[in-house]
């Protein structure tokens, strides 16, 4: 039996004009403090963006998305080395043990990662079984010096991804977004060498989406392959996100 709340899922970026009460928060909190986590370290932390100014100052260092200033709730999620830095630090593990403290590294900086996702999208499936809406904010790893000066970030608390959640806006009149199918997605024991044939299948209805709407390249004869390379691929935002993570990762690299 498929389930609702995942399948009936969808990116939402205009919410009604309604906040979310303190009860409803606290539930969605509570149940994304459930997401399973390395360790059980909770090796992430949120930030709830809840000061206008500062919410507008976001929705610019995001390619200006200008739906994020108007959002109700707004979620940084943080790949968060730092408060276990300053907890063994505070407990005085390293003298405790003999074991010298190190930097963290690039394998510590993964699993945070992986921790911060996790927790997200534990938050984005709470969030629909409460009724609520919610997009994902990619963009939040761009602009780094502008993002760490704004919500006050040490080096180790780095942004994994922002959600924006609240009430729908009436239900969105599009279609859902396509998926691969699973025969064509999935690959079983071992990377598959990948043909044209493959890849062209694998993204088949994504690309017949695109095409019914009109938004393929070269007067819509275009791949989707060649969609995404000029729209994403090629764009000056994926350029500012490479050079901002490179910068807020070059702590993490020289540990
Ligand atoms: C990691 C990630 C980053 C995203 N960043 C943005 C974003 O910055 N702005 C936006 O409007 N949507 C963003 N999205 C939403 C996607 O555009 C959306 O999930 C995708 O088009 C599929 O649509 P659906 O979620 O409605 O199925 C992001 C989604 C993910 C998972």
């Amino acid at each position: 039996m498929l389930d609702e709340t995942i399948m009936k899922r969808r990116s939402y970026r205009r919410f009604a004009d309604r906040e979310v009460d303190k009860e409803t928060e606290d539930e969605l909190l509570d149940m994304t403090l459930r997401a399973p986590s390395g360790g059980n370290m909770q090796l992430w932390s949120m930030i709830r963006v809840r000061d206008p100014e500062k919410k507008t100052a976001l929705s610019h260092t995001c390619d200006e998305q200008p739906f994020i200033a108007k959002a109700p709730l707004v979620y940084v999620f943080l790949a968060d080395k730092y408060k276990w830095l300053e907890y063994f630090r505070l407990s005085k593990s390293d003298e405790k043990s003999g074991i010298p403290m190190r930097k963290p590294g690039i394998g510590d900086f993964h699993l945070c990662m992986q921790d911060a996702m996790a927790a997200a999208q534990t938050c984005v499936l709470a969030a629909e079984s409460l009724g609520l809406r919610s997009c994902y904010i990619g963009d939040i790893i761009e602009n780094w010096e502008q993002v760490k000066k704004i919500l006050s970030l040490p080096d180790f608390a780095v942004p994994a991804c922002m959600l924006v959640i609240g009430w729908p806006f009436g239900e969105i009149k599009a279609p859902m977004t396509k998926r691969p199918d699973r025969e064509d997605f999935f690959f079983t024991d071992s990377y598959p060498e990948l043909t044209y044939d493959r890849l062209a299948a694998m993204y088949h209805n994504q690309e017949e989406q695109s095409r019914e709407n009109g938004v393929l390249p070269y007067d819509n004869t275009g791949t989707y392959a060649d969609a995404y390379y000029n729209r994403k691929y090629t764009s000056a935002f994926m350029k500012e996100m490479n050079r901002s993570t490179a910068l807020f990762l070059k702590p993490w690299i020289e540990g």
